[in-house]
């Protein structure tokens, strides 16, 4: 069975480039981003870790850990790791899993049988998968071997769950911190409403109410 959104993620211990890794003590209490990518020393792979690495300040700011994964083992991580630093100047501070055995991708559902190694095993897909602090799956992505990803994106969706989690409140097509947001339709209860929206709303239709960003 396929992992789906609102499934719990399954915990597991497998190598990394920070040791041994159980993910749930790993995890602890924060969001996880857990990535996937075809291989080391591929090019498009390259920026994507790099690209991360760059963004982890942001990622901590939002109280997120970031864990990439590939079928590749330790020695192989390492030593591409070397790479992605020189080539795109960021440091990578973030554990990469050593999924040689295929036990994380397998069991995530990240395994693309489509593109397989030289001894005909399969590869990882360009997986994303974001994991609230309950272990909640909130976000799963697939991205082509092409195409490399948006992090940025990526961050976007983050601040979205987290400000839904804490207001009660969706946000609309191409939202961004600081945009107006919408009140769910099953809220309906005004003293509920200005209790939780003092700045007011705008009614576009019953089932379209605008409000600005609680937090802001
Ligand atoms: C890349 O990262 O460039 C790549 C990896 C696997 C297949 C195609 C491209």
């Amino acid at each position: 069975m396929s992992l789906r959104l609102g499934d719990t993620a399954p915990n597991f211990t497998q190598k990394s480039t920070h040791g041994d890794i159980d993910f749930y003590s790993w995890a602890g209490d924060s969001w996880v981003v857990l990535f996937s990518h075809p291989a080391d020393y591929t090019p498009v792979c390259t920026t994507e870790l790099g690209r991360v690495a760059k963004l982890m300040p942001e990622f901590e700011k939002r109280g997120v850990k970031v864990l990439g994964l590939s079928v590749d083992d330790v020695d192989s991580h390492v030593g591409w790791v070397k790479d992605i630093e020189e080539t795109q100047n960021a440091q990578v501070t973030y554990p990469i899993l050593a999924d040689a055995d295929r036990k994380v991708s397998q069991l995530y559902g990240m395994l693309d049988q489509t593109n397989l190694n030289q001894e005909g095993l399969p590869l990882t897909v360009r997986s994303v998968f974001i994991i609230d602090p309950n272990k909640k799956i909130r976000l799963i992505i697939t991205y082509p071997a092409s195409t490399g990803r948006n992090f940025d994106e990526i961050l976007r969706v983050i601040d979205a769950l987290q400000l839904s989690d804490k207001y009660n409140v969706v946000t609309p097509a191409d939202w961004k911190d600081g945009d107006d947001v919408i009140i769910p339709p099953s809220l309906q209860d005004p003293e509920v409403l200005k209790e939780k929206f003092p700045k007011g709303y705008k009614e576009l239709k019953p089932y379209l109410r605008v409000t600005p960003q609680p937090n802001k």
